[in-house]
């Protein structure tokens, strides 16, 4: 085949996560140009227009994207429920994919993905941008050269400060349409922990339930038309970041059925136990990562741009070296630079042939992870192995 040296890539989401689609806007002689864009929303295809490329081609359907011939590759940044269902569709026609996490909202949904995958020929990617930031590309670089010895146990401590906002008033909130959030905010998360330890999970128990959100409200109810609007806190936050993209849906409606905190025990191959916490109604934010080996352990401390390194003094090889403080610092760019980062390794994978940091069988296992621990909180809390991935991507 023909090297293409500017690929000409379709996103199906215009708005929310599809502006990381922007960074494969380079017009003027980069290796990509956006030329198409579909969503549900009339009023969001025509701001992408007006702001990225007035010729794009537009469509309320995305079949109609894909079916084109003029485009290479395609970005499914719409909701996690459409995930397996586009991404599917568009690598049967012949498009490379990047694709959101989670990568879908079932484990089985990923296997017919990875299927479709390896059918195609073509190149897939999962968005894990958090594998491009600066802060966690350290740890993994400490956690590799074996200064803290072998890993044995892990700890995650995630404070989703803005969970209402960014889960309970669209929706994220309804199982029907995410699983959970163990699938949405964890996938990232759960990811960390099997690519900095280099171990995928075996098995998985949680407890969780839901605390805050979620109640008798009608389904209907929006946050503008509301009664309470005046006192209502959650109100109050939403209106001032209210996008066109964005329900405004009443955070305390029946149908919200997925948990707002979970609790997860992880067993790893090579023997690692790891824990997870996730709560959606803390009033801060922080992401803290913990990696204990044998030498010593690593942690990210709470503004995402420090790093502690402890060493055990009584360790013969590392006596002399003190502990380590390291700041790192974040890149340009979204989400800690990394949006940049990862636009630039779907190229290198397109059109280089790099295989990709983000791989799609680390999308699926972070997955099935998330899928089984929610089984587990929802049945009983007892242990669940995660299931095996298909035949074609067994190494
Ligand atoms: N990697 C990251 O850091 C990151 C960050 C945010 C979101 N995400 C992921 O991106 C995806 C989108 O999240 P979001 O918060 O932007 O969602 P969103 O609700 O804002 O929707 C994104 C866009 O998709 C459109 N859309 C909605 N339903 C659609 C459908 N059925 N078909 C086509 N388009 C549709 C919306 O109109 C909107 O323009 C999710 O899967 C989410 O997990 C990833």
């Amino acid at each position: 085949m023909k090297k293409t040296t500017q690929i000409r890539v379709g996103v199906i989401g215009v708005t929310g996560r599809g502006g990381l689609a922007r960074q494969w806007h380079k017009p003027d002689g980069g290796r990509s140009v956006l030329v198409a864009g579909a969503d549900v929303k009339q009023d969001a295809l025509d701001a992408f227009k007006a702001e990225v490329n007035k010729d794009a081609f537009t469509t309320l359907d995305y079949r109609e994207l894909i079916a084109r011939d003029d485009i290479d590759a395609v970005a499914v940044c719409s909701p996690d429920f459409t995930h397996e269902e586009y991404a599917c569709a568009a690598l049967a026609a012949g498009k490379h994919v990047f694709c959101e996490k989670p990568m879908a909202i079932t484990t089985e949904g990923c296997d017919r993905m990875l299927k479709a995958w390896k059918k195609s020929g073509k190149k897939f990617m999962i968005g894990f941008n958090m594998r491009y930031m600066n802060i966690f590309r350290t740890m993994k670089d400490v956690v590799d050269s074996g200064v803290i010895g072998e890993i044995k146990v892990v700890w995650c401590r995630h404070f989703v400060g803005f969970g209402g906002d960014w889960y309970y008033h669209d929706w994220h909130g309804n199982s029907k349409n995410s699983t959970g959030l163990l699938l949405q905010k964890a996938s990232h998360d759960i990811d960390m922990i099997h690519w900095i330890t280099g171990q995928y999970t075996k098995r998985v128990s949680g407890f969780g339930s839901l605390d805050y959100y979620g109640g008798n409200k009608p389904n209907d109810l929006v946050c503008n038309e509301c009664a309470e609007k005046r006192t209502c806190v959650e109100y109050q936050y939403n209106e001032t970041t209210r996008k066109v993209n964005r329900m405004n849906q009443c955070v305390f409606r029946k149908e919200i059925d997925v948990e707002d905190n979970s609790t997860i025990m992880m067993e790893m191959e090579n023997g690692i136990h790891a824990t997870y916490m996730q709560c959606h109604y803390t009033p801060d934010y922080c992401r803290n990562y913990t990696f204990i080996g044998t030498e010593g352990r690593i942690e990210n401390v709470d503004d995402g741009t420090n790093v502690i390194v402890k060493l055990r003094n009584r360790s013969k090889r590392w006596k002399n070296i003190a502990d380590q403080h390291l700041t790192i610092k974040p890149a340009v760019g979204g989400h800690g630079g990394a949006d940049p980062v990862i636009a630039d390794d779907f190229l290198d994978m397109v059109l280089d042939g790099k295989e990709p940091i983000a791989t799609p069988m680390a999308g699926r296992m972070s997955v099935a992870v998330g899928v089984a621990a929610t089984h587990s909180i929802r049945h009983g809390s007892g242990g669940v192995n995660i299931p095996r991935p298909p035949a074609c991507c067994r190494q």
